[in-house]
């Protein structure tokens, strides 16, 4: 196997999709399952790389998880016995670091190496380590061999808590931390991206006592945790922001089903700005190439502003616009990964600093810790027509980007490092062959 896509792009994408699982509430929901009494039945998982990844790894620390059907998993933590997670198997997603929740209540004390994840950032955990320390959990950092190590004195105790900045896994470790303590805990600047409600409905229908008030979090801790029926977790609505652009970017049309414009309704208001075409309707979103489509500036920032995930894929679209746009990433420091992959293809786009007056408060990173001078925002001269070419995956929503510019390309391109896409979209070939596309994997 090559590790690659081949695209034959240039003709508009057209039709209805259905949307697979979400990738950022499966993982959390997984590893929220291994703080359950007994089994926990889940579906819609999507079947990608990076639930894959932590299935072996629950069976690796001696818990059960694995699908019993398509997009179903059954997951038991009551047979873990190791506290400790190798290098090997935590580099390979950044959400390794949340199993120190179900790793402290099972056995007490656990070791786990600094997560890996996407290249995009340096992505500490800083605000995860003082989350636990908040808690009374005894956590050290060993220089000797980069491990975080945690022991358990006494049991985890509630504590009133306020989020520096905001973090997404660190919202949602919290949650998992907090909602088996004893006592209640109060947690502000939370995270308040849709992923974390799924999460937070899931912990609840299993007996959790969580309330949210617009970005503050109450938990009230409980004792124990109990599947009472199965969960299913809700529609990825990053799939469903890239799938419209995949359909804009190339002049045609997508209805995707099952999500809730809440989840996305920045990205809809952005999408009308360029002049293209969006139709709320019962059970569907229609996105629809209408007319010339006008360049249109984004500034990421958590929910509900413009998500960081969606900023990679929207660079393509905005290639296809007419006008100078600009894109500014406000949460990861160093998430262009694909513009020189874009530049190969003819697209014109340059890096600029924009001016800003306190950039520790508008970055979600440490603005002084950033390594070398990682550009934070550019500018895109549009309409470019994209030829084609070969290209190479950095992260996972740049594969996707790249994916997009070589269906907008007309002839065929290669884009290689198929198995990063695959971490997080589900059988996005078959997707867009549904769509009309010319794409497969060699
Ligand atoms: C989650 O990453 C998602 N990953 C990301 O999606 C998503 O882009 C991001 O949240 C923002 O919504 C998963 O859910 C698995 P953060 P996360 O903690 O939690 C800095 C994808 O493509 N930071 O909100 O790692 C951090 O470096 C992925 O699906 C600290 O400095 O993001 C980043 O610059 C990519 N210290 C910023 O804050 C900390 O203790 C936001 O990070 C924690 C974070």
């Amino acid at each position: 196997m090559e590790d690659a896509y081949i695209v034959r792009g240039g003709h508009p994408l057209k039709g209805e999709v259905q949307l697979s699982g979400a990738k950022n509430a499966s993982l959390k929901i997984i590893i929220a399952s291994l703080l359950f009494d007994g089994p926990v039945a889940v579906a819609n998982i999507p079947h990608i790389g990076d639930i894959e990844d932590l299935l072996r790894l629950i069976n690796i620390l001696g818990g059960e998880a694995r699908f019993i059907g398509r997009n179903e998993v059954v997951i038991d933590g009551g047979g873990i016995r190791q506290d400790t997670i190798d290098l090997l198997h935590a580099s390979k997603t950044r959400v390794s670091f949340m199993l120190f929740a179900p790793l402290l209540y099972r056995l007490g004390q656990a070791s786990i190496p600094n997560p890996g994840g996407c290249r995009i950032g340096s992505r500490p955990i800083d605000r995860q380590i003082a989350f636990m320390k908040a808690m009374g959990i005894k956590v050290a950092y060993d220089e000797e061999d980069g491990y975080y190590k945690a022991k358990l004195a006494n049991r985890i105790k509630g504590a009133a808590f306020q989020f520096d900045q905001v973090t997404h896994t660190g919202t949602e470790f919290a949650i998992m931390l907090a909602c088996l303590a004893c006592g209640e805990s109060t947690i502000g600047n939370i995270c308040q991206e849709p992923e974390v409600d799924d999460l937070i409905d899931f912990l609840n229908a299993g007996g959790a006592k969580i309330s949210k008030k617009n970005d503050v979090l109450s938990i009230q801790g409980v004792d124990r945790l109990i599947a009472k029926e199965k969960y299913r977790v809700s529609s990825d609505r990053n799939e469903a922001v890239t799938l419209a652009l995949f359909a804009l970017a190339t002049k045609g049309e997508v209805y995707i089903k099952s999500i809730e414009p809440p989840a996305i309704q920045t990205f809809i208001d952005t999408v009308k700005k360029t002049g293209a075409g969006v139709a709320i309707n019962q059970d569907k979103i229609h996105f629809f190439y209408d007319k010339a489509l006008q360049a249109t500036d984004v500034v990421t920032s958590p929910h509900p502003g413009f998500m960081t995930d969606w900023q990679a894929p929207w660079a393509v679209l905005m290639t296809q616009a007419d006008g100078v746009s600009t894109i500014h990433e406000t949460v990861f420091e160093n998430r262009f990964g694909y513009v020189e992959e874009l530049a190969k293809l003819g697209a014109h786009i340059d890096y600029f600093e924009p001016s800003v007056t306190d950039p520790e408060k508008l970055y979600q990173f440490h603005w002084s810790d950033r390594q070398g001078d990682p550009p934070q925002a550019i500018k895109i001269f549009g309409k470019t027509n994209l030829h084609n070419g070969v290209l190479y995956v950095s992260d996972l929503r740049a594969g996707a980007s790249l994916l997009i510019a070589a269906s907008v390309a007309s002839g065929e391109s290669v884009v290689r490092g198929a198995s990063v896409i695959d971490r997080g979209y589900e059988a996005i070939d078959k997707k867009l062959r549904g769509l009309g596309g010319i794409i497969k994997k060699v």
